[in-house]
């Protein structure tokens, strides 16, 4: 027998050069597509009987052959030979040893281009759902340390400046509500992505009387892809998966970054769980908190693989080009970064101590009350908001040169500054009275917390 592809070696004199095999062997990474390709390639040959195309025996010979190759590739029985260029043709190939001809009318009415389309397509899907389901458990773990911290005072922030008093809790929910968007993206790639491309065959459809509604559903998509040229040029649903997942890191980053700010000691916030910081090989007394650093690092490598992809597919022609072999490796290691990030920032949530003391104390500089004196000038007094927010910086000039806080100012000192201004302002200049002041819709008030926190 020639030492041409037996897939194709019909019009080959030659066989591959040893570099091709390595430049354009697939398998030693989309074997990770095993189980999708077996599910395709047993529901295509189901349809293809149910069609009269194969016959009975037929089809139940090459169920039979698949579950066995399914069953070597589980037990790690299975001989992936790189020469076989990818899963697809190493698992047909391993069929016709098994099951003999039947093996060989299975790629009846297909071709690798709709299959690896599909085969990717169901692997992404289930990358969906698994996202979905860890931004659940990191977004309930977040709203149950969030309602233990409903009236636990901290100083909110702009510019990493002392802006106004908010809670921990209302701090943690903002979070849960980033990663409720993240769900709602996820699922509404799935959504995107609920047309099942097998039956597209190599470009241009088959004219074998095939039933692609039947396998569609039968491998759980809502519908087949309605043209068959776009279903093999398509990686959109790659990208999309990427796209969110790229949001989704995103937000995970800012949330680890706050964490390396608010454990670090001059803030001294929250410490990290001890399991996931680690020590320093020459400073006996560090704690360092690992875990969020390389989160904030991973969010690069999921970003990446987005421009990976995206600069593959910029260039192609319609339909498949062998650059789309590229668009795996770069989605594998995004889905199992991903994974891994939203396990382990689920963990530090929720294995963080939280310093109340010292968030309380944070406020005692940098005069988070100013805005509450400003709205008190404009509902005592009568006073624009524009001129009680000068008169407000006033007394925040005198009361940082005199080192005082805002309650520390005498009376006496203010009414210089205005003479409107009474004893009750001191009510409004407490850090309390302000955070419990902001009742508006979406505010950080206890009450208004507990409202944002029963919501779906
Ligand atoms: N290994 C290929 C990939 O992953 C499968 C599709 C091959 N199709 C083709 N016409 N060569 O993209």
């Amino acid at each position: 027998m020639s030492k041409t592809n037996q897939m194709w070696g019909g019009r080959f004199d030659l066989p591959p050069a040893e570099l091709m095999l390595e430049i354009n062997a697939s398998l030693p990474y989309d074997r990770r597509l095993y189980a999708q390709d077996i599910r395709g390639s047993r529901v295509h040959a189901e349809m293809l009987a149910k069609q009269k195309i194969l016959t009975e025996q037929e089809n139940r010979d090459i169920q039979k052959g698949l579950a066995e190759v399914l069953k070597e590739i589980e037990d790690g029985r299975f001989e992936f030979r790189r020469e076989l260029e990818d899963i697809h043709m190493a698992v047909e190939a391993r069929l016709k040893e098994l099951i003999g001809d039947a093996g060989g009318k299975l790629h009846t009415a297909r071709s690798r281009n709709d299959q690896v389309a599909t085969d990717f397509k169901l692997f992404v899907r289930e990358e969906c759902q698994k996202a979905v389901s860890l931004l659940s458990t990191l977004r309930n773990v977040l709203k149950e340390k969030a309602l233990e911290h409903v009236e636990t005072i901290m100083p909110g922030f702009t510019h990493l400046q002392v802006a106004q008093p908010v809670s921990f809790g209302f701090y943690l929910n903002a979070y849960a509500e980033m990663f409720g968007r993240d769900i709602k993206r996820f699922l509404n790639a799935f959504d995107v992505m609920d047309e099942c491309p097998l039956g597209a065959a190599a470009l241009a459809g088959t004219p074998f009387d095939i039933d692609r509604f039947f396998t569609a559903e039968k491998l759980g998509f809502k519908a087949p892809t309605k043209n068959a040229l776009d279903s093999v040029s398509d990686r959109d649903f790659a990208l999309e998966y990427l796209s969110c997942a790229s949001i989704c890191a995103m937000h995970l980053s800012r949330l680890a970054e706050e964490m390396v700010i608010f454990s670090s000691q001059p803030f001294g916030f929250v410490k990290m769980p001890q399991e996931y910081t680690s020590g320093s090989s020459i400073m006996p007394q560090k704690c360092n908190p690992d875990a969020a650093e390389l989160m904030r690092a991973k969010t690069g490598r999921i970003y990446g693989s987005l421009m990976t992809l995206l600069s593959v597919m910029k260039g192609l022609p319609l339909a498949y080009s062998k650059d789309m072999q590229e668009d795996k490796e770069c989605v594998f290691d995004a889905c199992d970064t991903l994974t891994l990030a939203l396990k382990v920032m689920t963990a530090v949530i929720n294995g963080l101590t939280v310093n109340a003391e010292n968030m309380r104390k944070a406020l005692e500089n940098g005069f988070p009350t100013a805005t509450d004196l400003a709205d008190w000038l404009v509902k005592k007094a009568g006073i624009a908001f524009r001129q009680a927010h000068h008169i407000t910086g006033q007394i925040v000039k005198f009361a940082e040169k005199n080192k005082l806080r805002l309650v520390e100012v005498p009376l006496a000192e203010m009414q210089k500054i205005c003479p409107q201004i009474t004893q009750d302002i001191y009510d409004v200049l407490d850090v309390y009275h302000s955070l419990n002041a902001r009742k508006s819709y979406g505010g950080t008030a206890p009450d208004q917390l507990r409202r944002q926190l029963n919501e779906k």
